[in-house]
């Protein structure tokens, strides 16, 4: 009914929309007084935590992607080669794993087969496998040696949201508390990032105060086809989020590119008013990555494409080549997909809503999905 929606019309709205709080419960309690995090139930000991010398991801759907992102903060904070790998592919390839390998399964659930047979493949192996779970006591913690819960609340809808962002705080949290644990001289990054995460519930809230005009554009690009969404970076895993949501709500064709691969054979797809979404990194730290995107931008509207950019705000070099543009707060690099994501939920929902879909239940999917 709609009480239990919190007067939303969908499940999906609510979530949405408990996103800011999801975040903040999911930072609750892991970070001391001094700003170091205290991450009691990874129960694996720090002596192990240093001597292990690969990260291994496994996940399903939007939390794979959130998969794809924690490899960047494991790699650039903790210093870890990590591989993320979707969990149906991951033993049917005989991965290379021991003792010091350290799996990290996420999974929204905990109940998902194709996530469960590769946590099980990986401890006959003998590595240590950390859950990352919204819901307690289900089988993936159960069946792992540790586990961080995920504080999203229940989440009814298909369509991940609210436990995707809890996700990526989450892995940020594991990379960060791996760094931590490996070396001080990272102590006050650490620190820095702890405090920029703690902003995050005020800036995913901002983001929900501004999504209108999106809403409006979703509306307007109902009897589209096709939709692309292009990102570089960290912003690539959100463009493929983004593609994933349209697919899944708005039964629309919808693929995410890194921006990079575009004149490797996506370009070939643009054509007169073609929706493509693009995912701007920010023009600070990484400005390489911003110039190199911006062009991308420019080679797509040339070829008659109806740009929709998701940018920083006061990141004025873009605007010229957005026929759409949707602003997201200033984040540090990484922390980008807390907000980035977002409006691509928005816009998904809305579609979905305009073509008439069913929202929180979309044909031929299932919530949970307990069989390989
Ligand atoms: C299903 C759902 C997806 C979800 C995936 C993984 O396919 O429809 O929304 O991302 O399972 O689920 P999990 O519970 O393991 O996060």
């Amino acid at each position: 009914a709609a009480a239990e929606k919190g007067g939303h019309d969908y499940f999906m709205l609510k979530e949405i929309a408990e996103q800011p709080k999801a975040v903040a419960d999911t930072l609750l309690g892991r970070v001391d007084a001094s700003g170091a995090l205290t991450l009691d139930e990874v129960r694996i000991p720090a002596a192990e935590l240093r001597e292990v010398d690969k990260v291994v991801i496994v996940a399903c759907g939007t939390a794979f992607h959130a998969g794809l992102i924690a490899k960047y903060a494991v790699e650039h904070w903790a210093r870890i080669p990590c591989e993320v790998e979707p969990a149906s592919e991951f033993r049917y390839r005989d991965p290379i794993l021991g003792s010091r390998s350290l799996v990290i399964a996420v999974s929204q659930s905990g109940e998902t087969m194709d996530t469960l047979m590769a946590l099980r493949h990986a401890r006959e192996q003998g590595s240590k496998v950390l859950a990352i779970c919204n819901t307690n006591g289900s089988t993936i913690p159960r069946e792992s040696d540790a586990v961080l819960y995920t504080h999203a609340g229940p989440e009814v809808a298909v369509a991940s949201t609210k436990a995707f962002l809890t996700q990526l705080v989450a892995c940020y949290l594991v990379a960060l508390y791996l760094a931590q644990v490996r070396g001080a001289k990272w102590a006050d990054e650490i620190r820095a990032v702890v405090r920029d995460l703690a902003r995050m519930p005020g800036e995913v809230e901002r983001v929900l105060e501004t999504m209108e005009p999106v809403r409006e554009l979703a509306r307007s690009l109902a009897g589209k086809d096709t939709v692309l969404f292009l990102g570089r970076h960290v912003g690539h895993p959100v463009a493929l989020e983004g593609a994933l949501k349209l697919k899944e709500l708005a039964y629309m064709h919808a693929e995410g590119f890194a921006a990079g691969e575009l004149k490797h054979g996506p370009i070939a797809l643009v054509e007169e008013d073609l929706p493509v979404v693009v995912v701007v990194p920010s023009p600070r730290g990484r400005s390489v990555l911003h110039d190199k995107i911006v062009s991308n931008i420019q080679e797509i509207r040339a070829r008659g494409a109806r740009t929709i950019v998701i940018a920083e705000e006061g990141d004025e070099t873009v605007a010229p080549y957005a026929d759409h543009l949707v602003r997201v707060p200033v984040t540090p690099v990484l922390l980008q997909p807390l907000v980035a994501t977002v409006p691509l939920q928005v816009f998904a929902c809305e579609l979905a809503t305009a073509r008439g879909n069913e929202v929180d239940q979309p044909r031929n999917l299932a919530k949970s999905v307990t069989v390989e």
